[in-house]
């Protein structure tokens, strides 16, 4: 028996773009390169949406695999952004160090991006719908070695599909509710993108789901005392006194979207910032509250439910000033209708 390929995508005409949601789809092109002998070789595109390697492949029995997210945005004028895709690669290094595998050179992976870009440009969704394409680097360690130690020989890929919003609010705020389990250690993987941290979050994160909640959002794994992410993003609070305020810890993914937002709030609205504890038992001291990351862009989290407590932060249902002044600014950077930091944006 073999398992049922994955149906190609529709024609981009026939898109629904203003209801993509976060689906994987079958696009046309995907890129693909191979490492063995201490190099990439044989890089290009390719329209095989399988991967076939062998059993005995680390990627498969013990998770020697990192990932990447991020995102290309239709402007006005027709052309298409990266947002500060050399931070993906950056933290891909990172997370491949961590994993002992190889690493992808900053040049590479930002030319593989916009090979995978311009070969599906079609379904870069139009400006104006809040769409965008979503594309998903990832490197696996493959080869027959089912020993525990590192493999031979590496596949870096990336591949695309439009999205919608992540979260199904948009801009309206979610409840979300404190998990019981961890998804990382603090002198684990939790500061990486690394598969494994992904599976341990399938368990609590549909405990969540099922008790009605967005996501779980994950207290720090030593007291579960303070908040440290929010099911796949960073959490950040804006205290009564107008302070941007996000955890600090070694076992948080460090988010792109965070460290943009941490630059906005500060250089643009003058606003105070700060990386630091957030215990939930002084919540209080908060006005507003969000999820940030590629995916969920921002997020209000309307209530958050701990123990018996269930408290709100801004409203349940409506975004708060702040949090919406920070999404107005960073999605009008992403769109290219503000003016980027330099450096930020990388046309196509
Ligand atoms: C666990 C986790 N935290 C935070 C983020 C947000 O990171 P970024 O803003 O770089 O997308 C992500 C998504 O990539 C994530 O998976």
């Amino acid at each position: 028996m073999t398992l049922t390929s994955d149906p190609k995508a529709k024609n981009p005409q026939e898109l629904d773009w203003n209801n993509l949601g976060f689906n994987y789809m079958n696009l046309p092109y995907r890129y693909r390169a191979y490492w063995r002998d201490g190099e990439w070789r044989d890089a290009g595109l390719t329209e095989d949406a399988n991967v076939t390697i062998s059993e005995g492949s680390t990627s498969l029995h013990y998770g020697q695999e990192v990932f990447e997210g991020l995102k290309a945005y239709r402007c006005k004028d027709g052309s298409i952004n990266l947002f500060r895709p050399d931070q993906n690669a950056k933290r891909m290094q990172k997370s491949c160090e961590r994993l002992m595998m190889p690493q992808v050179p900053v040049d590479m992976f930002i030319s593989a991006l916009k090979q995978v870009v311009k070969a599906n440009e079609d379904y870069v969704p139009p400006y104006g719908t809040g769409a965008t394409l979503y594309l998903r680097p990832y490197l696996i360690g493959v080869g027959g070695n089912i020993g525990v130690h590192p493999a031979q020989e590496y596949i870096f890929s990336i591949f695309a599909m439009p999205v919608g919003s992540y979260f199904k609010g948009g801009l309206t705020p979610t409840n979300f509710v404190a998990s019981e389990y961890d998804r990382a250690a603090h002198k684990g993987t939790g500061a990486s993108k690394v598969g494994g941290n992904y599976a341990a979050s399938l368990f609590p994160g549909q405990l969540a789901h099922d008790a009605g909640f967005s996501d779980c959002i994950y207290l720090d794994p030593i007291e579960h005392k303070k908040i440290e992410e929010v099911g796949s993003a960073n959490f950040f609070g804006i205290t009564k006194d107008g302070k941007f305020v996000t955890p600090k810890s070694p076992s948080i993914l460090p988010s792109v979207t965070k460290y943009s937002l941490l630059y906005l709030a500060e250089k643009r609205f003058g606003m105070e910032t700060e990386q630091g504890d957030i215990y939930i038992d002084q919540l209080d001291h908060f006005a507003e509250a969000g999820a940030c990351g590629t995916a969920a862009v921002i997020s209000p989290i309307g209530g958050f439910k701990y123990g018996d407590h269930f408290h709100v932060f801004y409203s349940e249902t409506e975004v708060g000033p702040v949090t919406h002044k920070l999404y107005d600014e960073l999605t009008g950077i992403q769109f290219g209708d503000r003016k980027a930091p330099t450096g930020w944006i990388e046309k196509v």
